[in-house]
């Protein structure tokens, strides 16, 4: 599957990313089956799938290297591979972003869908809000301020994500282990999709359907997520310096109503 919509010479192939020599990306991570196990909606659910997702981080060019070191960002890649654990659809596991700076919000990030189609979950607990946002080939979705996130796979074709996203936040998933995963199940069901929620989340929390707005944050729908950034870095503060930019990271101003 060629991904130069990506603005990159790549392809995925038989789980692996295949690129020139030109391209230089961290050995391939993935996440099986058993490690997901305990953020799913069924404990005991089993799959044939050894790995669910694969991460493939800080993929670039070899010559834009330093300008995204120079401006503490990371360019990723994740293979979603389609699957129904009991009834719910493939995801990743989610997670929170540890503070920023050790002030008390989380650092946004963006995504771009290379293949197939996505539905991201965002949530913000404090808040008492979370949106679903389906995202489909060339859109670009901005998780918003303060946000934990998961990325769900509804489809039976592979799931292809790029993201940018500060290379100095590591990510923390122990809110979401110990809530077995979002505050929301996305399940199959004979009649279609349904949303359940997750009974240890024991506050109730407003859930949104929202779509990507164009060209939030200023950022041209037309080019890649990959492009943009290596011709406009300075696009791109808002994921290092977040607060000040906390009114355009903010849902209403990153998504519209369906
Ligand atoms: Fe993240």
């Amino acid at each position: 599957m060629k991904l130069h919509n990506s603005g990159l010479p790549i392809s995925f192939l038989n789980g692996k990313l295949i690129s020139t020599k030109e391209i230089d990306f961290q050995p391939v991570q993935a996440r099986k089956f058993k490690e997901i196990k305990g953020y799913l909606q069924n404990k005991n659910s089993s799959s044939k799938l050894r790995n669910v997702y694969l991460m493939f981080r800080d993929v670039h060019f070899k010559k834009d290297g330093q300008k995204f070191r120079k401006n503490n960002l990371r360019y990723d890649i994740t293979v979603i591979f389609p699957a129904l654990f009991g009834k719910e659809f493939s995801k990743t596991i989610g997670h929170n972003h540890k503070p920023f700076r050790l002030k008390s919000f989380q650092a946004p990030e963006i995504y771009e869908v290379l293949s197939g189609e996505a539905l991201f979950l965002f949530q913000n607990i404090k808040k008492k809000e979370a949106y679903l946002i389906k995202a489909q080939k060339g859109e670009k979705v901005i998780v918003p301020f303060d946000c934990g996130h998961v990325t769900i796979n509804l489809t039976n074709k592979i799931l292809i994500v790029s993201n940018i996203f500060a290379s100095n936040i590591k990510s923390d998933y122990n809110f979401f282990k110990k809530h077995r995963g979002a505050a929301f199940y996305i399940l199959k069901e004979k009649t279609g999709i349904f949303i359940e929620k997750n009974p240890l989340y024991k506050e109730k929390i407003n859930l949104k359907i929202r779509n990507p707005k164009k060209e939030a944050l200023e950022l041209p729908s037309k080019k890649s997520l990959y492009e943009l950034f290596v011709k406009t870095p300075e696009k791109f503060a808002f994921l290092t310096q977040p607060e000040k930019f906390k009114k355009q990271l903010s849902p209403k101003n990153l998504f519209s109503a369906s």
